[in-house]
């Protein structure tokens, strides 16, 4: 039987043996439109499907998951400011931004916070100017091509991230 209180906040002993993290997803430009954006692309899973998938996984893990979108580069910049005294990690889908966006690169690199970098599509094996990320070396991972999925495997790699950090810091 668990230790009494060591985790009112899940069942998952995993969960369970760790603190509590924080982890903001932002979502950039025209991910609003998930499911009927070129669904051969991006698939047919809605925004808000993933979105809750993530709060879900996110209690198994012990995570409390924190969900952005905007379509605009200045409130990206400015929710990225606001995370650093808030998150643990930043996972960011900027969408176009990825390819041209130096503000948000700078944003990221201010707030010093890891960053897991996401992209349900392959970019790869797309057109060349998907090809490259002005975020691409600051993040501590990629995960690309997976679809919904990415997003989920980038959660856990939060956990991951911050786990390891702290077992090295104690
Ligand atoms: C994307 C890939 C980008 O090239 C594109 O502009 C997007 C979505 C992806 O998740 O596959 O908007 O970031």
């Amino acid at each position: 039987m668990a230790a009494k209180g060591a985790s009112k906040r899940s069942s998952n002993p995993e969960a369970a043996s760790s603190q509590e993290i924080s982890v903001l997803v932002i979502h950039g430009p025209n991910l609003n439109l998930l499911g009927e954006r070129e669904p051969e692309v991006y698939g047919r899973t809605r925004l808000i499907d993933i979105d809750r998938e993530l709060g879900r996984l996110g209690k198994e893990l012990g995570i409390a998951v924190e969900t952005f979108q905007s379509n605009s580069e200045g409130a990206i910049v400015d929710r990225i400011q606001a995370a650093r005294k808030q998150s643990d990690v930043i996972m960011i889908n900027p969408g176009a931004y990825t390819h041209t966006s130096i503000a948000i690169r700078d944003a990221l690199a201010a707030v010093a916070l890891p960053v897991i970098e996401v992209h349900l599509s392959n970019v790869y094996r797309r057109e060349a100017f998907r090809h490259h990320s002005t975020i691409a070396d600051l993040a501590a991972g990629r995960i690309m091509g997976f679809g919904a999925d990415s997003y989920y495997l980038g959660l856990r790699a939060a956990r991951g991230i911050v786990d390891a950090a702290r077992s090295t810091t104690v």
